[in-house]
């Protein structure tokens, strides 16, 4: 596993955490800037998973650009990138930006379980994800959402483009 984490502070606790496990490997640098380097990976087959901050108001933009990027060095990775769902406006954009990239086989889920919050839920965009995932997240999301109290929780999974 390739950990990627920009804050210093942060990076030392991903080190003392994975210091006895030399499958581990913590690299204190930028993503956006450093994970070209680790792709395609040795085994040719893996996740990146992109858990971003967001503190930057074009982040969807940047990451839109990242994924094709890093698509581009290594087509049959499977990638998963999570995202908070406030502004649809803004999520609608990035979907739009991923769909025309080229990229195929590109999955979303969504999971809606405050209607009324300014973070009304979160998703995700998945990359080549395993085969017939819909239906493994469609149970696994109608059940998430009475047993967080909220029977009503919506939620949303859509091809963006299909294989
Ligand atoms: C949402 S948190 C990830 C939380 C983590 N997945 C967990 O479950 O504990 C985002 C992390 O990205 C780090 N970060 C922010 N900008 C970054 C960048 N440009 N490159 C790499 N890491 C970054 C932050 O320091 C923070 O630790």
């Amino acid at each position: 596993m390739v950990l990627i984490e920009l804050h210093p502070e942060d990076a030392g606790v991903l080190r003392r955490q994975f210091r006895n496990d030399a499958r581990v490997h913590v690299h204190h640098r930028d993503g956006y800037e450093g994970l070209a380097a680790f792709l395609p990976p040795a085994e040719r087959r893996g996740l990146v998973l992109i858990d971003p901050p967001y503190e930057d108001r074009d982040e969807l933009t940047r990451l839109a650009e990242l994924l094709r990027a890093a698509h581009a060095r290594w087509p049959t990775g499977q990638y998963a990138l999570w995202y908070p769902i406030k502004e649809r406006g803004a999520i609608d954009r990035f979907h739009g930006a991923l769909a025309t990239s080229g990229m195929r086989k590109l999955l979303m889920v969504e999971f809606l379980p405050m209607p009324d919050a300014s973070l009304r839920g979160s998703g995700f965009v998945l990359v080549n994800p395993p085969w017939r995932i819909e239906d493994r997240l469609a149970a696994l999301l109608d059940a998430l959402g009475p047993a967080l109290g909220r029977p009503d929780a919506a939620r949303r999974i859509d091809w963006l483009v299909p294989e």
